[in-house]
Formats: structure tokens, C-alpha cells, sequence
């Protein structure tokens, strides 16, 4: 059966999974969200088809659920999303399925897995240490989703009952993602930069671009992934006051030019 998998990820954790599962198809093609939406109407029509992304705010970002909505996709014979997530997804997959419901697509199966946490802007990040650990303890979580995705498992969407997790996806989520552009204007650069230019390249949107003096500067299409704040060698990059001395994380096994080749 023929597969293909679509993935937004910003610090590697949505595109390790993804790989591992592209890996484990045959013939399958794996895509990045963002080239899909080169298209504005993006075409999917295959056998299988699965769909990774990161959970923002309780929910699926922005550009994520712009191609949920906008991408022509035929109704595979199994059609599955995956969640990574740093330990609270709440009702994001069951968001996620419910745009493509409202198009009548039938979703198979959903999978969420928990992976280092990255939002710096809101927490501290997984140590080197802690992602390492995590990511190994994960490795039999991801080879079951796996094996279930492989075997075409039927795994129905199901909600948290909790009142706080409904009003976290379905109040606070949309106002997170109305809001995302923001995050964008809050970024400043230090001294510490070396001016490598690797924030403007991890950008899935290009929303940074360098000066003349070789410094980023950002625009207003930012997506809150923050890729450039966690990819940052010289850890350059600050969000006002609330990310001095925290860590940074990006996925230890997934390389600069993998999370480049957006
Ligand atoms: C803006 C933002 C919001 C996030 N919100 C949540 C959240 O609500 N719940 C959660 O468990 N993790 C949250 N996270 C953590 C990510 O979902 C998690 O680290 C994910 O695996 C990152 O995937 P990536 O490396 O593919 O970008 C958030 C991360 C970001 C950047
Ligand atoms: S990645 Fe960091 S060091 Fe490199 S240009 Fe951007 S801010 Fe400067
Ligand atoms: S500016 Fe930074 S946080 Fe915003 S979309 Fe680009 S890489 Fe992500």
C-alpha cells in the first residue's frame, strides 16, 4: 500500500517520530507541512495517510490546522494522526480530527506521545539529559504506535472529560493560535551572536531575516515553534525576560539540515 505522511516539526521531536514511521511503511513519501502548503489547496490521495505535528496551547498549530483545512485529501483506507506532546496534549488530537470531520473524512486512528518538552517561552526545556532519557523511555511507546499504524489498527479519537481540559483546547487553544504572530515581535538578540545565520534557516515561515550587519531581525508571520530561540548555538536569542538561563532543546538524533529542509 502506498503511504504518505505529511509532518510540521520545529525542534525535531514531530520529525524523529515521523521518520521512524516513514521508515516502517514501504513506499511511502514523507512530506513537510510547510512544502505542502506551497499549494494552497494541497492534493493527498494515497492508501495511507498520516499526519504528525507537536502540540501548541492544547491543540494543533496554526499552519497545522490551516492544512488540515485546505488540503484536498481523498478519503484514504486509513487515515491517522500523531500528536508529540511535552506531557498535557488534552484534547489536541481530538481538535485535529474534528477539522477533518467537518470536511467527512473518516479518521482511523490517533496516537499522541510524549517527547521533550521544548517551549522555552512558557517553561524550562528537557535538559540534554532528562530529552535523552525521555526519548529512550519513548523508543518502545513509538515502536507500538508503530506496529499499530502498520497493522492498520482502528484507535478512535477520545476527549478528555474534564471540564478545564475542554475549555483548555476549545477556548484557550484558538486564542493562542489567533495570537501566534505576536510571539515574533518579542524576540531580541544579544551580543552572543555570531551572526550564522541559522535562526533565518530553521524558520519554517521564513520570518526572520538577517540585516545588513548579518543579524536577524523578525517579522510578523511567526508560528510560536520556536526553532530559532532552541536552535541557536550561541544561544543568542532571548523572549524578553522569561527565557534567561533556561535551557534549549532541539531533538539530540535530528540534524541541522534535516529540520532545514522545510
Ligand atoms: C508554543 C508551544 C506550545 C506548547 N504547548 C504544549 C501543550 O499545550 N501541551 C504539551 O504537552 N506540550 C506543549 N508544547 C510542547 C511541544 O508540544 C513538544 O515539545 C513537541 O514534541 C515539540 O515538537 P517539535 O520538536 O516537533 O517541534 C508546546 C510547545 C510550543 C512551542
Ligand atoms: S542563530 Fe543565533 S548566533 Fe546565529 S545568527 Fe541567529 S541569533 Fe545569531
Ligand atoms: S520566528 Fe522563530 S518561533 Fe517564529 S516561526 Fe520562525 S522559528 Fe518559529
Amino acid at each position: 500500500m502506498n503511504a504518505s505522511l505529511y509532518c510540521f516539526s520545529g525542534t525535531g521531536n514531530s520529525l524523529a517520530v515521523a521518520k521512524t514511521i516513514h521508515a516502517a511503511l514501504s513506499d511511502a513519501a514523507l512530506t513537510r507541512i510547510t512544502s505542502a502548503l506551497v499549494e494552497q489547496r494541497p492534493k493527498i490521495q494515497a492508501e495511507i495517510v498520516g499526519i504528525v505535528f507537536p502540540v501548541y496551547a492544547w491543540g494543533p498549530p496554526g499552519i497545522v490546522e490551516r492544512f488540515l483545512q485546505q488540503a484536498e485529501i481523498t478519503q484514504p483506507q486509513y487515515l491517522f494522526l500523531v500528536a508529540t506532546h511535552g506531557g498535557g496534549p488534552e484534547n489536541a488530537l481530538a481538535y485535529a480530527a474534528n477539522l477533518l470531520r467537518r470536511k467527512q473524512l473518516r479518521v482511523d486512528a490517533v496516537f499522541d506521545i510524549q517527547m521533550p518538552n521544548n517551549y522555552i517561552t512558557g517553561s524550562n526545556p528537557s535538559s540534554e539529559e532528562d530529552a535523552r532519557m525521555l526519548i529512550q523511555r519513548q523508543t518502545s511507546a513509538l515502536e507500538a504506535i508503530t506496529l499499530k499504524i502498520q497493522e492498520r489498527r482502528t484507535i478512535p479519537v477520545s476527549s478528555t472529560p474534564s471540564l478545564s481540559g475542554k475549555i483548555k483546547s476549545r477556548v484557550i487553544h484558538p486564542l493562542f493560535t489567533a495570537n501566534a504572530f505576536r510571539q515574533g515581535k518579542k524576540f531580541a538578540v544579544s551580543d552572543a551572536c555570531t551572526h550564522c545565520g541559522i535562526c533565518a534557516k530553521v524558520c519554517p515561515v521564513e520570518n526572520i531575516r538577517l540585516n545588513q550587519q548579518q543579524t536577524p531581525e523578525w517579522g510578523t508571520r511567526c508560528e510560536w515553534c520556536l526553532a530559532c530561540i532552541n536552535w541557536c548555538p550561541a544561544r543568542a536569542i532571548e523572549s524578553g525576560s522569561a527565557t534567561a538561563g533556561r535551557n534549549r532543546y532541539h531533538h539530540p538524533d535530528v540534524k541541522l539540515h534535516e529540520i532545514i529542509a522545510n
